[in-house]
C-alpha cells in the first residue's frame, strides 16, 4: 500500500497562561497517533501554534505592564518547552500572530465576503466607559434578574440557573473597572453559517466526527444555525479587518486558520507543497485533535469556513473528554490543577504518557488521573512487566555471551508478532487503552516463559550453557517486539532500548527477529514511580496555583476569566453587618440536582436541625467531596423558592466562579451551630 500523506493538529493553546496536564492529555493523544503513523511508514506531519490574540491576552499584558507581543513570546516559549518536556514531537510550532496567519485570514474574509457569506449589522453591547472597551459577557457581573443573587456573570446565574443577557443584570458592574456599563451600538460582521447547512449535514453524516458529536450536531441543526459574530471593536489584540478601521477579526475566526498558517510556515521550511494538504482536491488526510469544549468551532464554523473559502474540509475531527484528577475536576485548592512544568519537575513524562494511553479510547469521555492507580499501573506494567523481561535476560547475555544473541525460540516470537495487526488497528482507531491491554497481555506471556525456563537455575548447570543463551535471547527478542509496539507511547524508553538492542525499532522490522546479533551493555530503562514524588507534586501545586492564575477558558461561550479584583462594595455599618447571622454547618449530604447545570443540593447540619440549601458550586466541586466538611452559612436569609425546591440559606464561597470557587471553611475545632462573627 502506498504510504498515506497525513497532516495532524492539536488545538492551539491560548498564550495567556502555562500549560496544565489537561492540555498535555490532548497533545499526548495526538502525539501517540502521529508517532504511530510515522512508525508505520506513513508520511505524517504534526503542526500546532500559539493562539495569541484576543481580549484576555490584551488585558493580561496590560496588567503586567508589557506589550502583548512580549507576553505571547514568553508564553509560547514556555508552551514549547513544556510540550517538548512531555516528548510531544511537533514538526512545526507557529503562532497566530504571524504574517502567514494574517494572509490566510484576510484571504478567507475576502473570499467569504465576495461569495456573500458575510453580513453586517449593528448590535447593542455593554461598554465600559472607564476602560473604553466593549465588554464580553464574562467581564460583567451583577444581580440575577430572576432570583436577585448578587455578583453573577452576564450570561447565567449560578444560584438559580437562569440564563439571560448581560443587559438584564441588576446593578451591573464591569469587572475591569467597577464602572456601570453603558449600552452602546456598534456595527459587527457576521459569518452566515446557515448558508452551509446542507454541506455540513453531508459532512457530518460521513465518518468525519464521532457518533456523540454527530448527535450534538444534529441538535444544533434542529435549533437552527445562527449567524456568527466574527468582528470585535478596537481596542483588540488581533488583525484589523481590511478597509474597516477599528474593526478586528474575532480571535476564534483566525485561530483555526492558524492551523494553515503553521502548515504554510512548515512548507516554507521544508519545501512541501501547501496545496497538497489544503487544496480542495487534496488526497492527503487532515486530522484535528481537540477537546469537547471546542467541538462547535471545529465541526460547524471551521468546515464551513474552509468550504466557503475554497479549501478542503478535515478528514476527521477527533474530540476527547476532559482530564479529571482523583475523579474530580482539577482544582487549585486541592493542588490537583497540575501545571505541565510542575509535573516535569517531579516525575518522568513517560509515566504520564503510558498512564493516559492506558485510559484513552475513541469516545468523548473524561479521563481520570487517579494518583494511586497511576503509581500502581506504571510500576506494575512498565517496570514490573516490560522492563523486567529485558533486565532478567540482559545480565546473562552480557556476562556470559559477550552480548551475543542466538538460538531464540522463533515460535514464541511469532506468537507475539502475530498481534501486530491488532495493535496497529487499535492505535489507528485511537483505541490506545485496548492497544495497551493487548501489549501487557503479551508481556505477561513473555514473563511466564522466563518463569518457566528459569535461566538463573539453568545457569548453574554447565551443560545448559546453550539453553541459557537461547532462553535469554528469546526474552530479549520478545522485549524488542513489545518495545516496538510501545514506541509511539514511550519514545524515550524506546530510544534507550534501541541503544541497548543495537537496532532501530520499526513496524516493518517486527517480522525480522534479531537472530545472531550483538547487544550493548544493559542500563536501567525506567525507574519505579515513587508516591512521595507524586505527593510532592500535588503539594507544590497547592502553593503556586494561585500565582500561576492560569485559566482554561470555556472557549465556546466565555473568554478567560478576568484576573482583576472586584472593587469593594458600598460601605455598611456595624448594625447592617450584625443583621447577618452566619453559622458553622456541616455538610450532611450532597447531591446533584436533576436538570440544573450549576447547582448542588446540600443538606446542612446547623447543630439544631437540618436545612436544605442549593449552592451554585457544581462547576468546582463534586457532591461526594463535600460530605462531612464544614462550611459557613447565612442562617437568617429568607428562604427562597427555586425551581428545584426551597433553599433555606446560603453557603459562603470566594472566587470568580467556574472552576475557581472556594468554599469558606472554619478551622477544625469549630462545630455546627457556632456563630461566625
Ligand atoms: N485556543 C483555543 C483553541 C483554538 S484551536 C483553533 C483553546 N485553547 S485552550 O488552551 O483553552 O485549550 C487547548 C486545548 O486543550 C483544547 O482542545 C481544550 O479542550 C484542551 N483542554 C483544556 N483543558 C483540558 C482538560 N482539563 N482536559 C483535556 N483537555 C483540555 O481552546
Ligand atoms: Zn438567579
Amino acid at each position: 500500500m502506498a504510504p498515506r500523506r497525513i497532516l495532524v493538529t492539536s488545538a492551539l493553546p491560548y498564550a495567556n497562561g502555562p500549560l496544565h496536564l489537561g492540555h498535555m492529555v490532548e497533545q499526548i493523544q495526538t502525539d501517540i497517533w502521529v508517532r504511530f503513523q510515522k512508525l508505520r511508514g506513513n508520511e505524517c506531519h504534526y503542526v500546532c501554534a500559539s493562539d495569541a490574540h484576543g481580549t484576555p491576552i490584551m488585558l493580561k499584558a496590560e496588567q503586567e505592564g508589557i506589550s502583548p507581543e512580549s507576553l505571547i513570546a514568553r508564553i509560547q516559549a514556555s508552551h514549547q518547552a513544556d510540550s517538548a518536556g512531555f516528548l510531544v514531537g511537533f514538526d512545526n510550532f507557529h503562532t497566530t500572530h504571524s504574517p502567514e496567519n494574517r494572509h490566510y485570514t484576510e484571504l478567507f474574509y475576502e473570499r467569504l465576503l465576495a461569495a456573500g457569506h458575510i453580513a453586517r449589522r449593528p448590535i447593542q453591547q455593554a461598554f465600559d466607559p472607564v476602560k473604553n472597551l466593549f465588554l464580553p459577557d464574562r467581564y460583567i457581573r451583577g444581580g440575577c434578574p430572576r432570583c436577585s443573587a448578587p455578583d453573577q456573570y452576564g450570561d447565567s446565574c449560578e444560584a438559580c440557573g437562569a440564563t439571560y443577557g448581560p443587559t438584564d443584570l441588576k446593578n451591573p458592574v464591569s469587572v475591569l473597572s467597577g464602572a456601570t456599563p453603558v449600552t452602546r451600538e456598534s456595527e459587527h460582521f457576521f459569518f452566515r453559517l446557515g448558508d452551509f447547512e446542507q454541506m455540513l449535514r453531508e459532512w457530518t453524516a460521513g465518518a468525519s466526527v464521532q457518533p456523540e458529536i454527530a448527535n450534538k450536531l444534529n441538535e444544533w441543526f434542529e435549533q437552527g444555525l445562527q449567524d456568527w459574530d466574527i468582528s470585535r471593536d478596537a481596542p483588540y489584540f488581533g488583525f484589523e479587518i481590511p478597509r474597516e478601521p477599528g474593526k478586528y477579526f474575532y480571535v476564534w475566526l483566525e485561530a483555526p486558520i492558524g492551523y494553515m498558517a503553521s502548515a504554510q510556515d512548515y512548507c516554507n521550511r521544508t519545501g512541501l507543497a501547501f496545496e497538497d494538504f489544503w487544496g480542495v482536491d487534496s488526497s492527503a488526510e487532515l486530522h484535528h485533535f481537540i477537546g469537547k469544549d471546542i467541538a462547535y468551532f471545529h465541526t460547524l464554523f471551521w468546515p464551513a469556513m474552509l468550504h466557503g473559502a475554497g479549501y478542503r474540509r478535515p478528514t476527521a475531527v477527533h474530540c476527547h473528554g476532559f482530564l479529571t484528577v482523583n475523579g474530580q475536576k482539577m482544582s487549585k485548592s486541592r493542588g490537583t490543577f497540575v501545571m505541565a512544568r510542575s509535573y516535569l519537575e517531579h516525575l518522568d513524562p513517560e509515566y504520564f504518557r503510558y498512564y493516559i494511553a492506558g485510559k484513552l479510547g475513541p469516545a468523548v469521555e473524561d479521563i481520570d488521573f487517579s494518583l494511586e492507580d497511576f503509581v500502581q499501573r506504571v510500576n506494575s506494567d512498565l517496570v514490573g512487566k516490560v522492563v523486567n523481561i529485558a533486565s532478567r535476560c540482559a545480565g546473562f547475555i552480557g556476562k556470559r555471551f559477550d552480548g551475543k544473541l542466538g538460538g531464540a525460540d522463533t515460535a514464541l516470537i511469532a506468537e507475539l508478532t502475530a498481534a501486530a495487526d491488532t495493535v496497529a488497528a487499535h492505535y489507528e482507531q485511537r483505541e490506545y487503552a485496548k492497544a495497551m491491554r493487548v501489549v501487557m497481555g503479551l508481556a505477561d506471556r513473555a514473563n511466564q516463559y522466563i518463569d518457566q525456563e528459569k535461566p538463573w537455575q539453568l545457569a548453574k548447570d554447565p551443560t545448559q550453557e546453550q539453553r541459557v543463551q537461547a532462553v535469554c535471547s528469546t526474552g530479549i527478542e520478545l522485549f524488542r517486539v513489545l518495545m516496538t509496539y510501545l514506541k509511539p507511547v514511550l519514545p524515550a524508553m524506546a530510544g534507550r532500548s534501541e541503544a541497548f538492542l543495537q537496532t532501530t525499532l520499526t513496524w516493518d522490522g517486527l517480522a525480522a527477529p534479531l537472530g545472531t546479533h550483538t547487544v550493548a551493555t544493559f542500563t536501567p530503562l525506567m525507574n519505579r514511580v515513587d508516591m512521595d514524588k507524586v505527593n510532592a507534586m500535588i503539594e507544590s501545586g497547592k502553593g503556586t496555583a494561585e500565582a500561576a492564575a492560569v485559566v482554561a477558558p470555556v472557549a465556546a461561550t466565555a473568554p478567560a476569566q478576568a484576573p482583576q479584583t472586584l472593587p469593594v462594595g458600598p460601605e455598611i455599618t456595624i448594625d447592617d453587618f450584625a443583621k447577618i447571622d452566619l453559622r458553622v454547618a456541616r455538610v450532611a449530604a450532597a447531591a446533584h440536582v436533576e436538570g440544573a447545570d450549576k447547582l448542588i443540593q446540600l443538606t446542612l447540619d446547623l447543630g439544631e436541625g437540618e436545612r436544605n440549601v442549593f449552592a451554585g458550586i457544581k462547576s468546582a466541586y463534586a457532591p461526594e467531596s463535600l460530605v462531612g466538611r464544614l462550611v459557613v452559612v447565612v442562617a437568617n436569609l429568607a428562604p427562597r423558592k427555586m425551581r428545584f425546591g426551597l433553599s433555606q440559606g446560603m453557603v459562603l464561597a470566594a472566587g470568580p466562579g467556574g472552576k475557581e470557587i472556594f468554599l469558606l471553611s472554619p478551622d477544625s475545632g469549630a462545630v455546627p451551630g457556632m456563630q461566625v462573627k
